[in-house]
């Protein structure tokens, strides 16, 4: 089996959570990069990451009780403090330095929790890739969480080629699998950190998802997909429909309706994933059966992707000499995983995980 640092980038910031995850004083148990970590915020509001394992007898800290911003060991009454350190032991006035476990940094942007699992020297917030519609009342939406029994990079594949709302999502997100054969990527831009890619469908019909939550169901639409996917594995997805022939390809968007889509797959172990993304909308906005209505499509639409990568996953497993052949429609996943196994590799070279 491949070392677990063969396989994980440590410095970048992944997401750890939704933030409505931790209200109310839940301690959060959640493994990312196979590392059991234990989320909180703390009374003052400060949100704090560590290990899910007290250093004296091994408890899982999750099942503490948070004290301010530490939190206690309810096995024997160990405390620690934001940082990890031991700062009481009840009965016990000297605390060993070595007591201690290790802790994360964490910051909270537009509703969701990130973690830097790798070096903390390194950890620059500015790095965090922010999506400004989680904070922009302009847009609205509904956070959402899915578990997939799959390697995480089986799901960027999926969403690094639009051809597949065809197959999978023809009922659901596609609408048809006409959109497979006629509609091209008019551009893939390579990014040094990953791709964006471009995609016109014109003069289609409505996908079931945007017909459920429009007046005009049978109007003609020009469609156009804008997807961005980012080292470690965030994928960033703006969706325009536009009244067909009303010339949206030459900037004109009067009537068009749109979305904005953030994706974040973060790797719980080597083959299960945490899968985290909020579907936005721009009209409309005072109804909120909209968002409703669009979290349930995407639920019916993700349970497609899951059902379909799940079982890949499984026969991967079964038969590790399997070779995966490619078309052309892979080139930007081929890159995204060029891009990651260099980073990875320069990392392991640098020891800086
Ligand atoms: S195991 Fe945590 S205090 Fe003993
Ligand atoms: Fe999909």
């Amino acid at each position: 089996m491949t070392a677990q640092k063969d396989i994980f980038l440590y410095n970048c910031w992944y997401v750890a959570a939704w933030d409505h995850e931790l209200i109310d004083g839940k301690k959060l148990a959640r493994t990312i990069l196979e590392k059991p970590i234990v989320l909180y915020q703390g009374e003052s509001g400060k949100y704090v990451a560590l290990d899910d394992r007290c250093c004296h007898r091994g408890a899982p800290l999750s099942m503490g009780r948070i004290e301010g911003d530490d939190i206690r060991c309810m096995y024997h009454g160990l405390k620690y403090d934001p940082t990890g350190k031991c700062i009481q032991i009840p009965g016990q006035d000297r605390i060993a330095s070595s007591l201690v476990v290790k802790s994360y940094p964490v910051e909270e942007r537009g509703h969701l929790i990130w973690v830097w699992m790798g070096d903390p020297e390194l950890a620059d917030p500015d790095l965090i890739l922010d999506y400004p519609p989680l904070h922009d009342s302009d847009w609205k939406g509904l956070p959402a969480y899915l578990h997939y029994d799959a390697n995480w990079l089986l799901i960027v594949d999926n969403l690094s080629d639009f051809a597949h709302l065809a197959f999978v999502h023809t009922n659901t997100l596609g609408g048809s699998e006409e959109y497979a054969y006629t509609t091209k990527p008019v551009a893939i831009e390579r990014l040094e950190r990953g791709f964006r890619v471009e995609r016109w469908h014109m003069n289609a019909e409505s996908p079931p998802f945007h017909k459920k939550v429009i007046p005009d169901k049978e109007a003609r639409i020009d469609r156009r997909n804008i997807g961005e996917m980012l080292i470690p594995g965030v994928f960033f997805l703006q969706t325009l429909f536009s009244p067909a022939g009303n010339g949206a390809e030459k900037g004109n968007l009067e009537g068009s309706r749109q979305y904005r889509n953030c994706q974040f797959m973060t790797p719980e172990t080597r083959r299960t994933t945490h899968f985290f993304w909020n579907y936005m909308h721009n009209f409309d906005l005072e109804n909120s059966n909209i968002a409703l209505s669009l979290r349930d499509s995407l639920f019916e639409g993700f349970y497609e992707d899951k059902a379909i990568i799940e079982a890949q996953q499984t026969l991967l497993d079964n038969d590790p000499d399997f070779r995966l052949r490619v078309i052309a429609a892979d080139e930007a996943l081929t890159h995204f995983r060029q891009v990651l196994a260099k980073l990875i590799k320069e990392e392991k070279e640098k020891k800086i995980t």
